[in-house]
C-alpha cells in the first residue's frame, strides 16, 4: 500500500476522519492523496509479474494487500474494433470492455478497493444508492467480506439483471420512491448518522480501483497515449478517476501526454454537457433526469464539479445523446463486434459517432470507448428494442418457408 491522506479536494484540508464523505470544514468532496515516491524509481514493467487486473496496480490502492477483498476484478479486454470503426469514421478505435467484470461492470474495480477499505475499518454494516450497477457489485463484495448490506434503488427505475443480483448476493433491497438523486440523499443521511459505510462514489476510497481501467489501457497499448478516451458519465465518479489516474501516471513519469477525456450523457440527463456547453465550472441540477440508459438517469451527478475539470484540463469534451442514438450503437457493438453492453456503455460509442460526424473527432485519432456494463444488465431493453422470435409450429416445411431455405 502507498502511504495517502484523504484530503479536501476543494480546500485542500487534510481530513482524519475515515468515515468522512465531505470536508468537515467547507463540506467539498473528498479525494486521496498518494504518495507516489515510491513509485518514481519503477517501470510500468516492474508490475508484470503480476497479472493483470486491478490488483496489479497495488501499489497505487490506499488498501494493505493483507485486508484484499477480492472476486478477480478488472483485467478485462481491450478489442481493436475495425469494423465498427470504419462504420463510423474513426481508423483507429477500440472499446475497453468493462461489461466483462465478475459482476458484469466497472464498478467492480472500485468496489473491491472500497470494501477492502471498510474491511480494513471494521465496518459491519455497509450501503450505498445507485441506479443498479453499484448495488449489485456492493451486494456482491458485502457478501464475499461478510458484512450487512443495504442498497437504496430508484423504484421501478432499475434494470431487471441488475435487482435480480443485488437480491441474489443478499443485500436488504429498499426500494425508494423517487430517482437515484433522492435515494442518495436517503443513503447519506444515514450514513452522518453512523448507521452504514457509505460506498457510493462519494466515498473517496472507491474511485481510487477505478483508476485501474486507464491504467490497465495504458498496458494494453504497451504505454503508447491514446489521443481520447470517451466515457459514459453518470454521477461522475468515474470520468474524476480516470482524471487522477493520468495526473499519477504523469507525477511519476510514465507518461508526458494525456488523452482528451470526453463524457457522454444521455440527452434527457445532461447536467454536465450543458456545463460544458456554456464553459462553466459547475453544473445546474436537473430535477426530473430521463433515459433509456437508467444507468445514467441522474440529475444532481455527485462528481460533476470534478468531471468539469477532467474535461476542461485535457482538452476534451462533453455532448449528449438521444436515446435512438444510445440504442443504434448498442446494436451494432453486438452486430459488428460482438460486444453486448447494455444502454449506458453504448452511449459512449454513440457519442464517438456524433463527435465525429461533428469535426470534433478527427479520422486518425486513436480513441478508446470504455464500455461500462455487461448487456445481460439490462434484457428487457433489448428485447424490446428488437425483432420479436418468430413463432412456427414444428413443421419442417414452414421452418424452411421462414428461413427462405
Ligand atoms: N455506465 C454504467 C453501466 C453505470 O452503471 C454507470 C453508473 C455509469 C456508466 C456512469 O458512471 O456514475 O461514474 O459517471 N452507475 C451508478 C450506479 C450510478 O449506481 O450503478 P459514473
Amino acid at each position: 500500500m502507498a502511504p495517502h491522506e484523504i484530503v479536501c479536494w476543494e480546500c485542500g484540508r487534510t481530513v482524519k476522519d475515515m468515515y468522512a464523505d465531505t470536508c468537515p470544514s467547507c463540506g467539498g468532496l473528498l479525494m486521496i492523496k498518494m504518495d507516489l515516491e515510491p513509485l518514481m524509481e519503477m517501470r510500468p514493467e516492474d508490475l508484470h509479474g503480476t497479472p493483470i487486473g486491478v490488483w496489479r496496480y497495488a501499489p497505487f490502492m490506499p488498501v494493505e494487500t493483507a485486508n484484499i477483498v477480492s472476486i478477480r476484478e478488472g483485467g478485462t479486454p481491450l478489442y481493436p474494433c475495425s469494423v465498427l470503426g470504419a462504420e463510423i469514421g474513426v481508423n483507429d478505435l477500440f472499446v475497453k470492455y468493462d461489461g466483462a467484470n465478475p459482476t458484469g461492470s466497472f464498478k467492480d474495480r472500485g468496489m473491491t478497493v472500497g470494501v477492502s477499505h471498510a474491511s480494513e475499518i471494521g465496518a459491519k454494516i455497509v450501503g450505498c444508492a445507485s441506479t443498479g450497477n453499484t448495488s449489485a457489485s456492493l451486494a456482491a463484495y458485502a457478501a464475499k467480506a461478510g458484512m450487512r448490506c443495504v442498497v437504496f434503488l430508484p423504484s421501478g427505475k432499475v434494470a431487471a439483471g441488475k435487482l435480480a443480483q443485488a437480491i441474489f448476493f443478499g443485500a436488504k433491497v429498499i426500494s425508494v420512491d423517487g430517482n437515484f438523486d433522492e435515494a442518495l440523499a436517503v443513503a447519506r443521511e444515514l450514513s452522518e448518522e453512523r448507521a452504514l459505510y457509505l460506498l457510493n462514489s462519494i466515498n473517496p476510497y472507491r474511485p481510487e480501483g477505478q483508476k485501474t481501467v486507464l491504467f490497465e489501457i495504458m498496458d494494453q497499448l504497451a504505454y503508447d497515449v491514446p489521443d481520447r478516451i470517451i466515457l459514459p458519465v453518470g454521477n461522475a465518479g468515474n470520468i474524476s478517476a480516470v482524471h487522477k489516474a493520468l495526473i499519477e501516471l504523469k507525477e511519476i513519469g510514465w507518461i508526458d501526454k494525456v488523452p482528451m477525456l470526453t463524457g457522454i450523457q444521455a440527452e434527457g440527463a445532461m447536467p454536465i454537457v450543458r456545463a460544458f456547453n456554456s464553459k462553466l465550472a459547475d453544473f445546474v441540477p436537473e430535477e426530473h433526469p430521463e433515459t433509456v440508459a437508467t444507468a445514467i438517469r441522474i440529475g444532481n451527478p455527485i462528481s460533476g464539479r470534478k468531471a468539469l475539470r477532467a474535461i476542461y484540463e485535457t482538452g476534451g469534451h462533453s455532448v449528449s445523446v438521444t436515446d435512438e442514438e444510445i440504442l443504434a450503437a448498442q446494436k451494432i457493438l453486438g452486430r459488428r463486434e460482438g460486444i453486448g453492453v447494455e444502454p449506458a456503455s453504448a452511449a459512449s460509442v454513440a457519442g464517438a459517432r456524433k463527435l465525429r460526424e461533428m469535426g470534433i473527432i478527427d479520422r486518425d485519432e486513436r480513441v478508446v470507448c470504455i464500455c461500462t456494463g455487461n448487456a445481460l444488465k439490462d434484457p428487457d431493453t433489448i428485447i424490446s428494442s428488437s425483432e420479436p422470435p418468430v413463432k412456427c409450429s414444428k413443421d419442417l416445411s414452414s421452418i424452411k418457408s421462414i428461413l427462405d431455405l
